[in-house]
């Protein structure tokens, strides 16, 4: 039974009245054809005007994708490009409802009406494609869907024609794309029409108010896309490619992941949205009860700081007594979690986009995985694995099976992996044995992590990729894709010169964050780390103006404002110790959410979320801004009516500021209701976060 069959079965009765009328519609297309949202809201126009198949979209009248085009062209063979009609169109619809076994809301809902298109060439009968498209309350998706036929088996896409033209003034908030450092960049806010390129989620927002983003979901066995200026404010699909140029290899029947447009009346709508989670497949592992969200520790800054080494050489970190302080530390403060990294054979050469010098189950000899692993197990604790790979995907892939084997033995139950290469140079071995370079979001990167994924399922191991390809809501289909990295993360501000600057995590969840769960690693507490002396003369630190600006208070924000199921506590253990008000907090926030709501936000300025514990009544709140102080108006309505909270506010004191009082921070209670409205100060590049539980507990 198709995926669409399967669907219809299960409408509610209201979608089986819409469907009869629908169904009333399906017959030879007379052209334009038009869906909307289940509100009415959006409205998505397909036609064949000149032999174009092209779509465009309005939101409540307002045009926000002018006719673009669609198609894509082949290698040695006719693609799809011109002179194609609309011979058909079908119409569904469907409202369901479906669980997360992890995630920012237990309940997602899925009200959809769906718009398939057929397409075929005015002089070839023979000649078809068709795009699907999915329009929710809170945006599109639409996929080319090519079915078998005559002349066209395996095929290499040489170009994907569609095009986003969103109109040069439109607002943009973008990173570059085809830059060395993959999707690491500090956003840049420009008219549309002054964007080059840009890798995807990319954001929009009209004078109307009107914001909106562009990505992609349930991106497999095809290539990443970026976008590309065609004309000022019109986009293209530029597919990331393979070594010998070739932007997608496959064959008939096959559908490219869903081109996304997120869209909401304001700001903060866009991050309600579960729109790419919907256009992803069903959970395909079964029971994931094995991935576990939780909060974790790790040999980790200490190295980005440059206290201690991943090598042997200068200053080992992965001794087994730093490790066994670091299992201290998470067994007495209730982290479930110690990453260790610099663990395996390798980090002594010249690893650098050269990982084919790693060994993935031969540690270090000070390192005794089994005796940490028992001592760790004794106190509660997991080691979380790592595999950083220095971008040898082959190499890796290689050994891969016995890493996984040799971690399930020990406990382990989460790996972080890593593909420290420049973008365009990750290493694979073809089938002669020959090296070739490839890119981080090409289709083969694209495949070697959903390979991973699968891989590390059957040893029950969550995988956490760095320098990952983006993500695009495969968590849904695989659960144990726990995380990834995939922006400017916290060691930007060990060494970033420049460090991440103050709106950075203001504009992240209305960009990166859409795409899904952050491996960002938060709360680091010593502000100014490369401001200490070095720990040996050859360990100099990096520049002291790299340094997290911020506030105290807005690192705790952190934990609420960027989603992730796994979050860091980021800092040393003596730097917790220094502070443990402050420590309190990211002890208690839970990282599994029952349902989040995000409240108040504008991109670049600040963002506010409250989200609700899955395992007991507690809510959060996080909140924070970029450069500028403010004061933030938060009513607690999502609160239980009629219930009294203790709230428990962390927020920036009277003289905060990034630069001068860093630490001055207000710890205080108060008892509050849902007819309250909070008044939080934010400091410069401040924030506040806040634990309410219930009075009655
Ligand atoms: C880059 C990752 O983002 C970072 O977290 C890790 O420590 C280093 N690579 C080394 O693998
Ligand atoms: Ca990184």
């Amino acid at each position: 039974m198709s995926a669409a069959r399967s669907r219809l079965l299960q409408l509610t009765a209201a979608a089986f009245w819409l469907l009869s009328m629908f169904a009333a519609q399906t017959a030879v297309a007379q052209t334009p054809v038009q869906v909307s949202s289940p509100d009415g809201e959006i409205v998505v126009t397909v036609s064949d005007d000149s032999g174009n198949a092209q779509y465009k979209i309005d939101y409540r009248g307002e045009q926000l994708i002018a006719p673009s085009r669609l198609g894509m062209r082949f290698k040695d063979q006719e693609g799809f490009e011109t002179n194609f009609e609309i011979v058909a169109s079908e119409v569904a619809s469907a409202d369901e409802t479906w669980e997360q076994p992890w995630g920012e809301r237990r309940f997602v809902r899925d009200h959809h009406n769906e718009l398939y298109v057929k397409f075929r060439a005015i002089d070839n009968p023979d000649r078809r494609f068709a795009v699907r498209f999915r329009l929710f309350d809170d945006g599109v998706g639409f996929r080319y869907e090519i079915g078998k036929q005559k002349k066209l088996g395996k095929v290499e896409i040489t170009d994907e024609l569609t095009q986003f033209s969103v109109g040069e003034n439109t607002t943009s908030w973008s990173i570059p794309s085809g830059e060395f450092n993959r999707y690491e960049y500090i956003y840049s806010e420009t008219p549309a029409g002054q964007v080059q390129d840009a890798h995807t989620p990319i954001t929009f927002k009209k004078s109307s108010g009107v914001h909106f983003s562009i990505h992609e979901a349930a991106l497999v066995n095809y290539s990443g896309m970026s976008l590309q200026r065609l004309r000022p404010g019109t986009f293209k699909a530029q597919l990331s490619r393979w070594s010998d140029g070739v932007l997608v290899k496959t064959k008939t029947p096959f559908v490219t992941p869903w081109r996304t447009i997120q869209i909401s009346p304001d700001a903060k709508g866009l991050l309600n949205s579960d729109l790419i989670l919907n256009l992803n497949e069903p959970n395909k592992l079964g029971d994931v009860s094995w991935v576990e969200p939780a909060k974790y520790v790790g040999i980790w800054w200490e190295m980005h700081i440059r206290d201690a080494s991943w090598g042997m050489k200068p200053l080992h970190g992965a001794t087994n007594e730093n490790v066994k302080r670091y299992i201290d530390f998470a067994a007495r403060n209730g982290f479930k979690g110690i990453l260790v990294e610099g663990w395996n054979v390798g980090w002594d050469d010249n690893w650098f986009g050269n990982g084919k010098v790693f060994s993935f189950t031969t540690t270090y000899p000070d390192f005794d995985l089994a005796a940490l692993a028992a001592y760790a197990e004794e106190r509660g604790v997991r080691i979380i694995g790592h595999h950083e790979t220095g971008g040898a995907a082959t190499h890796y892939e290689r050994q891969m099976e016995d890493a996984f084997a040799l971690y399930e033995a020990n406990g382990v139950r989460t790996v972080k992996t890593g593909y420290v290469a420049d973008a365009g140079g990750i290493q694979r071995i073809d089938d002669k044995g020959v090296e070739r370079f490839e890119w981080h979001d090409s289709q083969f990167m694209v495949n070697h992590h959903l390979n991973v994924v699968k891989a590390a399922a059957k040893y029950k191991i969550a995988i956490n990729p760095h320098e990952p390809i983006k993500d695009t809501g495969l968590r849904r289909t695989y659960p144990n894709w726990i995380a990834r990295e995939g922006a400017r993360g916290q060691e930007f501000n060990a060494w970033g010169t420049p460090p991440n600057p103050p709106e950075h995590t203001a504009i992240l969840p209305f960009t990166r964050m859409l795409a899904g769960p952050m491996d960002f690693t938060p709360g680091i507490f010593d502000l100014e780390p490369n401001k200490k002396p070095p720990v040996r003369d050859d360990m100099q630190r990096s520049d002291p103006s790299n340094r997290p600006q911020t506030t105290l208070a807005k690192q705790l924000a952190l934990y609420i404002v960027l989603y992730s199921p796994i979050q860091m506590a980021a800092d040393l253990p003596e730097n917790y110790e220094k502070r443990p008000d402050a420590f309190q907090f990211i002890k208690d926030v839970p990282t599994d959410w029952e349902e989040s709501i995000a409240i108040a936000g504008e991109i670049g300025d600040f963002v506010a979320f409250a989200r609700k514990d899955r395992n007991s009544d507690d809510w959060y709140l996080g909140a924070l801004t970029d450069e500028d102080t403010r004061e933030l108006e938060i009513s607690l309505d999502f609160l239980n009516q009629g219930q009294a909270y203790v709230a428990e506010i962390y927020r920036d004191g009277d003289n905060a500021d990034w630069k001068t009082r860093p630490y001055d921070m207000i710890i205080e209670q108060r008892t509050v209701t849902a007819d309250e409205i909070m008044t939080l100060p934010l400091a410069a590049s401040g924030g506040a976060a806040v634990r309410f539980y219930p009075t009655s507990r």
